[in-house]
């Protein structure tokens, strides 16, 4: 999705730099072009030989060539650019942007970009909350600038607090997915349930299925980057991470699924089931550990677990519903019965019988059916097939009860 993309990356003088020749060698990976323009500052801590030999382009850092006097058109840098990530941009360069002052390289190409721009701040904890830099923060954001804010974690000073510029890898899928929402998502409260619930039969063993929760976790992320408030209810044992700058709530069972998501459902826009729920759970939960005997098999009664969707959906809401259905045949059939048994308003169908669908991939095929249609998406990656599911939704309607 960043295929051809044209990005030029600003790097500041912080620490954070030294995640930029990582953060350029998978935007290269991803497709994209990237050209690098640095502060002064920005060299004491990555080298421009390092940046132009991973970016495959010269580095520009300085105004004009002191050797030839020879200006440096960053005029044409900027508009070569069809986005500008400003990574790590340090408190010192967001005050001179938000006052228009270009007193480097990065701050000349920014003032002469028509593209977006994305700042990166990446700075110490202090800093961050300082007042004088949360009010940058929201000149910049009324100035047009969008903000990717920093991670929580422990920092170059020692201490632990906000200022980490977030690792290459996430803003890689921040970069991928951003703007590619309808703006009707800006601002919407969207609840995500994601992976497999686990249901025990003893202290140490359990029953579950194969979903990772790839899909769920795409859709959250989608969500996120393009502005909705985003909470993702995930079953333990998910070892995708997801962004930051969404709620996540861990859960096993379906009880406790049914459990968070009934307590907080009525404060959502959206709510989307990709979680595979076990349909069933055992009665007879053992509270020891089953030893291995002689004496046959264990036998466990079988209770079956509340249906969370349909609970859902059959009352009075003012949330949209978006459910899922896992077929392995006569899929569309089956799905379009499911679809009325459920009454969600968008249901999307996987089948089992496409290959790269389902679980353990990281493609999906889906059809998305309601009340009166029925599209099939092309056999997709689940980022893409995550926004196309998402802007489809921003085009339903609630069904009235
Ligand atoms: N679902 C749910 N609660 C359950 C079972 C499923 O909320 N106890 C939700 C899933 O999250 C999904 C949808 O219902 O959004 C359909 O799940 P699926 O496994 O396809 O269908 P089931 O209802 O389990 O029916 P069956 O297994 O018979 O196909």
């Amino acid at each position: 999705m960043l295929a051809g993309k044209h990005i030029l990356l600003g790097i500041t003088g912080g620490i954070a730099a030294y995640k930029t020749p990582e953060l350029i060698r998978l935007l290269k990976a991803a497709g994209a072009e990237v050209k690098v323009v640095c502060s002064p500052q920005a060299l004491e801590f990555v080298t421009p030989l390092t940046l132009s030999v991973v970016s495959g382009n010269p580095v520009v850092h300085a105004l004009y060539d002191p050797n030839s006097g020879e200006w440096i058109n960053h005029v044409n840098l900027a508009l070569w650019a069809d986005l500008i990530v400003l990574a790590p941009f340090t408190v010192n360069s967001l005050s001179a942007l938000v006052q228009g002052k270009t007193e480097n390289a990065v701050l000349v190409a920014t003032l002469c970009a028509r593209c977006p721009v994305i700042l990166v701040p990446a700075m110490d904890h202090d800093m961050w909350v300082h007042n004088t830099t949360q009010r940058n923060i929201l000149q910049a954001k009324e100035l047009g600038y969008h903000i990717i804010e920093p991670d929580y974690g422990s920092l170059a000073s020692g201490l632990v607090g906000h200022g980490r510029m977030p690792e290459p890898e996430a803003l890689v899928i921040h970069l991928t997915l951003f703007k590619k929402l309808k703006p009707w998502w800006l601002g919407k409260r969207f609840l995500v349930s994601s992976g497999g619930t686990r249901e025990a039969l003893d202290p140490v063993r359990f029953i579950s299925n194969r979903s990772t929760g790839k899909m769920g976790v795409a859709l959250a992320e989608a969500a996120s980057v393009n502005g909705a408030h985003v909470t993702i209810i995930r079953t333990k044992g998910s070892k995708i991470p997801t962004l930051k700058g969404m709620e996540c709530i861990e859960v096993e069972t379906a009880l406790e699924m049914q459990t968070a998501i009934q307590e907080r459902a009525e404060n959502y826009d959206v709510i989307g089931m990709a979680a595979a729920v076990a349909d069933y759970r055992i009665a007879n939960v053992n509270t020891q550990k089953i030893k291995k005997t002689s004496e046959g098999f264990p036998t466990f009664d079988w209770i079956e677990n509340p249906d969370i969707l349909k609970s859902l959906a059959f009352k009075k809401r003012n949330y949209l519903l978006l459910g899922f259905a896992l077929e392995s045949k006569q899929s569309l059939e089956q799905a379009k019965i499911k679809f009325e048994k459920k009454g969600v308003d968008v249901l999307a169908l996987n089948t089992l019988d496409n290959s790269g669908a389902g679980f353990e991939v990281d493609t999906n095929k889906v059809t998305l059916i309601t009340s009166d249609s029925t599209h099939e998406l092309e056999l997709k990656s689940k980022t893409e097939i995550a926004l196309e599911i998402l802007n489809f939704v921003a085009t339903c309607t609630i069904k009235s009860r």
